[in-house]
Parts: structure tokens; sequence; C-alpha cells
């Protein structure tokens, strides 16, 4: 999507009136409202006087995007007077906000920007790809109910939330490592939507644990160091769609195993250190996931 051509021209008509670098009117100095300018990608980026009003890959988390869709009568909706974006600008906006709010290179006004905003806001101008994966992996997904959350705790499991108001949440069992068998394990499947990262260092899980954490298809960190596990229970995680990190650190792990890992594209870190595989079987694997970083030593 381009910016310049898609969203500037109706931001520049229906918006940028009113969120302009300042100007003097009949000897007056008229500032922005709220202290927003629209007028510049650095100044979009910095946001309003109140904070920002962009986070790129969350429209429901952007001031521009939640203030054209607040009802007429409310006094927070944009613009407060004259034409309002039509339908077709609004989801134009909401794509291009969901699909990274990439300025694609236009600076706009450089009047008044900050010393050392150019870089910054160079850098603000890429799609944050990691905001960018989160919001839609956490599309869809429902808050956990407080009975699931009470079940899960009562098993022994520590559940909290990757970040304040997110339903997407991180699982660990470090309470109680020596008490955290198979059975165990299967009290996340209640949360099996909701669990991103699950740590489960040095607990006593087997290779059969690995079938329910195969059921898991938001999980994104998988950390199952110092535990039993060997090849076969790498098999089960070959489903898995958006996995990024496993560390199998001091397992049981051989070059067999990772021939299962080669299946899971979506893997870009793996922690191999004091496991039974071998160089050659890392290479083979590196081979088949490009991109992957994997550390043996
Ligand atoms: C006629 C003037 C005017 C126009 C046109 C206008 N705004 Fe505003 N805008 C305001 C005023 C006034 C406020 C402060 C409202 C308040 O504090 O209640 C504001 C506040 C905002 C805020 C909230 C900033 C914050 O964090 O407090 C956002 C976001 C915003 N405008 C976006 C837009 C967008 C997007 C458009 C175009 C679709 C737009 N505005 C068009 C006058 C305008």
């Amino acid at each position: 999507m381009s910016f310049e051509k898609e969203i500037l021209p109706f931001l520049t008509k229906k918006c940028v009136d009113c969120h302009r670098a300042p100007y003097e009117e009949n000897g007056k100095k008229k500032e922005p409202k709220a202290g927003l300018r629209l007028d510049a990608a650095w100044a979009i980026v910095k946001g309003s006087e109140n904070g920002p009003v962009l986070t790129a890959g969350a429209p429901d988390k952007s001031g521009i995007y939640e203030s054209v869709m607040l009802p007429k009568d409310d006094d927070a909706h944009m613009p407060p007077k004259g034409d309002d974006l039509t339908k077709e600008e609004i989801a134009l906006l909401k794509k291009w906000i969901e699909e990274g709010a990439d300025f694609g290179g236009w600076v706009g006004n450089t009047e008044g920007m900050p010393a050392g905003a150019a870089t910054q806001a160079q850098r603000e101008f890429k799609p944050r790809e990691h905001d960018v994966f989160f919001a839609k992996l956490e599309k869809e997904v429902k808050p956990l109910a407080d009975a699931v959350l009470e079940a899960a705790k009562k098993a022994g499991a520590q559940v909290a939330p990757v970040k304040v108001e997110s339903p997407l949440v991180r699982v660990d069992f470090l309470t109680g490592v020596s008490k955290c068998d198979d059975a165990k394990i299967e009290s996340i499947l209640p949360l099996k939507e909701n669990v991103v990262a699950l740590d489960l260092g040095r607990t006593v899980i087997t290779d059969a644990a690995l079938k329910t954490i195969g059921q898991l298809p938001r999980l994104v960190t998988l950390d199952l160091r110092q535990t039993k596990i060997g090849d076969a229970g790498l098999e089960s995680l070959s489903g898995l769609k958006n996995l990024h990190t496993l560390n199998l650190y001091g397992t049981q792990v051989t070059d067999e195993g990772l021939k299962h890992l080669a299946k899971i594209k979506s893997l870009k870190n793996i922690y191999l250190w004091q496991s039974k595989a071998t160089k050659a079987g890392v290479k083979q694997l590196a081979a088949a996931l490009p991109g992957v970083k994997v550390s043996i030593e």
C-alpha cells in the first residue's frame, strides 16, 4: 500500500487544517489542535500532547483510527466539523495501520522537527515487525475466563499476559518444576488458544507432553531446556505454525529429531547446547530452514 497515494490525500483534505505546524493568523499564533500534527511522518509518529496516536499493526490502539470511528455526536469524533472520512477512506486507513503503518519514504513538513527525529522516525516508519506479528496473532482471541485461570493455577501453572490488555499469555511452572509432569501439562489445554510462550525448563515432562504442546496454535516461544525430551517428542511439534524460538539445551535430542524441526518453517532461533545433536545435523537443519539461527556451542 502507498501512504502517499492512498492515505495522504484525504488526511490533507480533512484533517490537516486543524492539525498542522503552528502559523500566524491576524497576528495570533495558532497551534495544532491537541498538539497533534498530521502534516509530517515524524509528527504522526510522535503523536499528540497526550501521547502516541498510531500503533503499527493495531488500528484499535491508534487514536487516528479510533477518533474517526467514534459516533458523530461524540466530542472526540474526528473531524469535529467538515466532511467525514468516507467508508472507503476509513477502510484504507485501517488497512494501512494493520499492514504496519509504513510511510514508504514520505517525509512531509520538517518544520519544527526535533533534532534526531529524522533518524528516529526513519526507524519507526518501517513496519515494526514484532508489533504487527503480535497484533495479527491476538486477533479473534478471547480473554481467558477466571475459572479457566483458576484451574490452571491449581495445577501449578503461572499465567501472565504478554502485555497489558492482551489476551495472549505466557505460562511457566517455575514454582514447582519437579512436580510438573505430563499430566500437569494437560491442564493448559483449556488455555490453548491464548498461550504464546511456555517455559517448561527443568520440569519432569517426557515426550508424551509434547503431544499436548503440539496443540497450541499460537505458541511462539518454547523452553524445554534440561528435560528428558528426545527425538520422538519433537515430531509432535511439527504442526506448529508460529513457533519462533525453541530451547533444547541439555535435552536428549539428536540429529534425527532435528529432521522433524525442518518442517516448522516459522522457526528463527534454536538452542542446542549440550544436546546430542552434532554440527553435521545442524548444518542440514540450517539448509532446510534458511534464516534460522542455531546455537550449538
Ligand atoms: C476542525 C478542526 C479539526 C479537524 C478538521 C480535525 N481535528 Fe482532530 N482534533 C481537533 C480538536 C479541537 C481536537 C482536540 C479534541 C479534544 O481535546 O477533545 C482534536 C483531537 C484529535 C485527536 C486526539 C489527539 C489526542 O491524543 O488527544 C486525534 C487522534 C485527531 N484529532 C485526529 C484527527 C483526524 C484523523 C482528523 C481527520 C479525519 C482530524 N483530527 C480532523 C480538531 C480537528
